[in-house]
């Protein structure tokens, strides 16, 4: 079975940023593997976050790697301000440019892993011509824009579909998924076969942010030890 080290990578986008710096440290000292920044523009989505001193900051606030989800129009301007800032993924979308071969190439030029997500209308084949030289495709698994949304159950298939073109081509992508990530999904998109799981809500809005991340690495571990 073509499986990497399962990753929970908690979204700060439902942190409070008031105390974002002990908000990290709660989730890196519960086993977190990566930090997912969700950065978003006004255009490419409806919403608008954070962006590159946020990033400066956490690199230095935290040894974890820092994931940046650019949900931004022309990605390609902005992937040598982030990985200054410290990112060690850059996570593009597959609609938000027409030149997705040269943003990919940039993003490696700069020493960071390259990662492309699509929204839930996109199917995987739009990525068949560089499924072989990323290091993540992220499924969204929610429309792109804001944190706390419904998780929608048809971009499953595309999980399983992932994995199996991952093993037909022997390619080494990540699967990470996004959006309504849940303790109670957590079992059904590991068996899927995601390998990295974004939760912003699922794990900030809760009393203890920790606590929250044992639970979901203890979920996708059982799943991960039903696998046949
Ligand atoms: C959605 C963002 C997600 C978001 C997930 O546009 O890309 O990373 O933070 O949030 P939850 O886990 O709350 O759905
Ligand atoms: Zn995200």
């Amino acid at each position: 079975m073509n499986r990497r080290p399962l990753e929970i990578a908690p979204s700060i986008l439902a942190a409070n940023f008031a105390i974002l710096g002990a908000e990290v440290r709660a989730v890196e000292e519960a086993g977190a593997a990566v930090i997912h920044v969700d950065v978003m523009d006004g255009h490419f989505v409806p919403n608008i976050s954070i962006g590159v001193p946020i990033v400066q900051s956490l690199s230095k606030a935290t040894r974890l790697p820092l994931d940046v989800h650019l949900m931004i129009e022309r990605p390609g301007e902005f992937v040598a301000a982030f990985a200054k800032a410290g990112a060690h993924r850059i996570i593009v979308h597959q609609e938000a440019t027409a030149h997705l071969d040269r943003v990919v190439a940039s993003i490696h030029e700069q020493n960071c892993e390259a990662g492309v997500a699509i929204n839930p209308a996109t199917p995987i084949r739009t990525l068949s011509e560089i499924w072989d030289r990323i290091e993540t495709v992220l499924v969204m698994t929610v429309n792109p824009g804001f944190g706390g949304q419904k998780f929608i159950p048809q971009t499953v298939e595309k999980i399983r579909e992932l994995r199996d073109v991952r093993s037909r081509y022997n390619c080494s992508f990540r699967i990470g998924v996004d959006g309504g990530v849940v303790l109670e999904n957590t079992g059904e998109l590991v068996t899927a076969g995601a390998d990295t799981l974004v939760a912003g809500t699922s794990i900030f809005h809760t009393p203890n942010p920790g606590a929250a991340v044992r639970e979901m690495r203890q979920a996708a571990n059982e799943a991960i030890s039903q696998r046949v």
